[in-house]
């Protein structure tokens, strides 16, 4: 086995709360996953997941409580490590008056490339993120969803082979979100692997090889998006024509809707043949019998609701 790109082991974040920081609340709890060479894996979970805090450990920016992680096999405190990742922050802040051009030429400037490849990096990224015409502007006039380009220009521009994108989709519209769709599946295309976090539940199925999904700073699942969903129970829909005067059984009658000139019954699969039976007994017309496969939003606001259901902050030790 190759080392993963990512290990985190046990990472727990306390952060202190309160007038006199006596109080600690628990952000994130003995979480451990690990993200294989290669993979495109989304991170996601509610608003306060720890998704965040997860991400500023793993780049150094806060210390963790306890646990550790690895990069490719490098300890997170290993400066060497840096050089080999990309980190787009979530709500990255720049210089106002640099352009974009002087903001990406600074960063490379921490790779060891000549004056000429900077400037030709620079230009060939600005194009890349679609920055092109906009490389000599402040970025104090760039849009919000310019100056998330220009953050994933930034995050890109030393060929790191580990990508950390925390929300990279913020903010964009759907054209913006398209554009960085494409980059992160170039990003694998070329080998690399592609962390981030995320809210838009659609683009991490569409993405992901894995997902992770975190709520109250504890992990709730790891796997690929339909081996996530598949925990769920399955449902069976039935689409029909009713047959004019022959009233259908109290049963299915009860959870039918109506759209549109045809009717709809959702039923658990173990009762399928016995609704069609039903069904054809009142001459009803069938138009689709289909599985109904829970969403990634269905099993998110499942667990959310069951979250909020136990969720007070887990304080520890009072000091
Ligand atoms: N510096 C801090 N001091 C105290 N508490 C903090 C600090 N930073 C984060 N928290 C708390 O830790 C928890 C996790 O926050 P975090 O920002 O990691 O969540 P997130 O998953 O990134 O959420 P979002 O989707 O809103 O970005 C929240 O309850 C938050 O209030
Ligand atoms: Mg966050």
């Amino acid at each position: 086995m190759s080392t993963p790109a990512i290990e985190i082991l046990g990472l727990t974040k306390d952060y202190p709360v309160g007038f006199w920081r006596k109080r600690m609340v628990r952000s994130l709890d003995n979480l451990t996953f690990q993200v294989e060479e290669g993979e495109v894996f989304g991170f996601l979970g509610p608003n306060g997941a720890g998704k965040t805090t997860t991400m500023k450990l793993l780049m150094g920016l806060i210390y963790p409580t306890s646990g550790t992680a690895r990069v490719r096999g490098r300890s997170i405190d290993d400066i060497q490590m840096h050089r080999e990742i990309g980190y787009l922050p979530e709500q990255p802040y720049f210089y106002d008056y640099l352009t974009a051009r002087e903001l990406l030429d600074y960063y490379a400037r921490f790779s060891d490339y000549s004056a000429a490849e900077r400037r030709e990096r620079v230009t060939r990224f600005l194009g890349r993120v679609g920055l092109a015409d906009a490389g000599d502007v402040q970025l104090r006039k760039f849009s919000k969803g310019m100056l998330q380009r220009a953050g994933i220009a930034q995050a890109i521009l030393h060929d790191p082979k580990v990508i950390f994108m925390d929300e990279p989709m913020s903010g964009l519209d759907p054209v913006g979100r398209r554009e960085v769709r494409d980059i992160i599946h170039e990003m694998k295309q070329q080998g690399r692997t592609v962390f981030f976090s995320t809210h838009i539940l659609s683009d991490a199925e569409m993405l992901c090889d894995r997902v992770a999904v975190l709520a109250g700073g504890k992990l709730q699942g790891v796997g690929a998006p339909n081996e996530i969903v598949s925990i769920e129970v399955h449902a069976m829909e039935i689409l029909f024509e009713a047959h004019e005067g022959r009233p259908l059984p109290a049963g299915l009658a009860s959870h039918a809707t109506q759209i549109g000139g045809r009717t709809r019954v959702e039923v658990p699969e173990s009762d399928l043949y016995q609704a069609l039976h039903e069904l054809r007994n009142c001459e009803a017309r069938i138009l689709s019998v289909s599985p109904v496969r829970p969403t990634l939003e269905d099993y998110f606001l499942r667990l959310i609701g069951r979250e909020k259901a136990n969720s007070h902050a887990v304080e520890v030790n009072s000091r």
